[in-house]
């Protein structure tokens, strides 16, 4: 697969404190800096694309000191709660009623304590690992392959002001601890036994169905399902469980996952889980 090309860039008329981090993040990431000058969005996407001969594009844009990343069709990436609020309303509302949260069906299949420490192999917008801090209220580690999207959104999260009944998570996202790195090779030399659930939720394979929130994800990030190895791994590593999240029906796609048992969703998608005897 081709790789795509991420320049750096400011809004236009940054600051020098813009033009600072552009330059600084350009030099971490070792990555082009691009000086946007009066260009649109557009007009700078275009010259790139001469400049560099490609056409596969994406823009990590700094815009008074926070960061974007722009799609090659303009989509914007950055961190946002997006559907986690609704998700983690609805576990309040379970709360409340004394339902106990397990009921929530993504606890139910990670079956989470508090204590348990979880490794998430797919970290992305960080949702998933935010509501596993809620439940266990110890570290999450989470896994991310692309160091873009990996520094847009721990920078988006360290910045976001959760309000309201969403508080909490301003305390719970300093629980979370990203590391940028390829889950498979984590895996490889991770210790027996050192996490007690491992969780994948790999990009859905040709989903009927768009969700506007992943749409920035589904376009820029990489599309791969653990493979056997991997999950091989995985179980060595769990303690308890090994929890992938796939679209339902993607299973049969794979024939090595006959251990695990499906759980159906009452939405569009299924969890893989594997329970450690
Ligand atoms: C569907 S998203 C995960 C969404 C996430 N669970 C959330 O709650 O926001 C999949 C993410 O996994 C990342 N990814 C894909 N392959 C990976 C790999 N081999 N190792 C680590 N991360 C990977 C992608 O870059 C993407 O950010």
């Amino acid at each position: 697969m081709k790789t795509m090309l991420t320049i750096v860039s400011t809004k236009k008329k940054p600051s020098l404190e813009d033009i600072k981090r552009a330059k600084e993040i350009s030099k971490a990431l070792n990555l082009p800096y691009f000086k946007r000058g009066k260009l649109t969005i557009e007009k700078l996407f275009k010259k790139v694309k001469e400049i560099f001969k490609t056409d596969k594009v994406r823009l990590l844009l700094v815009e008074n000191l926070n960061l974007k990343l722009i799609t090659p069709n303009k989509k914007e990436l950055f961190f946002h709660p997006g559907l986690l609020k609704i998700r983690f309303l609805n576990i309040l509302k379970k709360e409340k009623q004394n339902i106990d949260s397990n009921d929530d069906l993504f606890y139910k299949v990670l079956d989470l304590k508090e204590g348990d420490l979880v490794l998430d192999c797919n970290l992305g917008l960080c949702q998933d690992a935010l509501l596993c801090a809620y439940k266990t209220k110890n570290t999450v580690i989470g896994l991310e392959i692309d160091k873009v999207i990996a520094l847009v959104v721990r920078d988006g999260l360290k910045k976001y002001n959760f309000t309201g009944k969403m508080k909490i998570f301003n305390k719970l996202k300093e629980n979370l601890y990203t590391i940028c790195i390829d889950n498979k090779k984590y895996l490889e030399t991770a210790k027996d036994n050192s996490f007690d659930v491992v969780y994948f939720s790999p990009m859905f394979i040709n989903p009927k169905w768009e969700c506007s929130q992943m749409m920035p994800l589904r376009e820029i990030a990489i599309k791969s399902f653990p493979d056997k190895e991997t999950l091989e791994n995985a179980k060595r590593v769990a303690r308890k469980r090994v929890v992938i999240k796939i679209n339902k029906g993607a299973h049969e796609l794979f024939d090595y996952l006959n251990d695990f048992e499906i759980v159906k969703a009452q939405t569009r998608l299924e969890y893989l889980v594997w329970k450690k005897k």
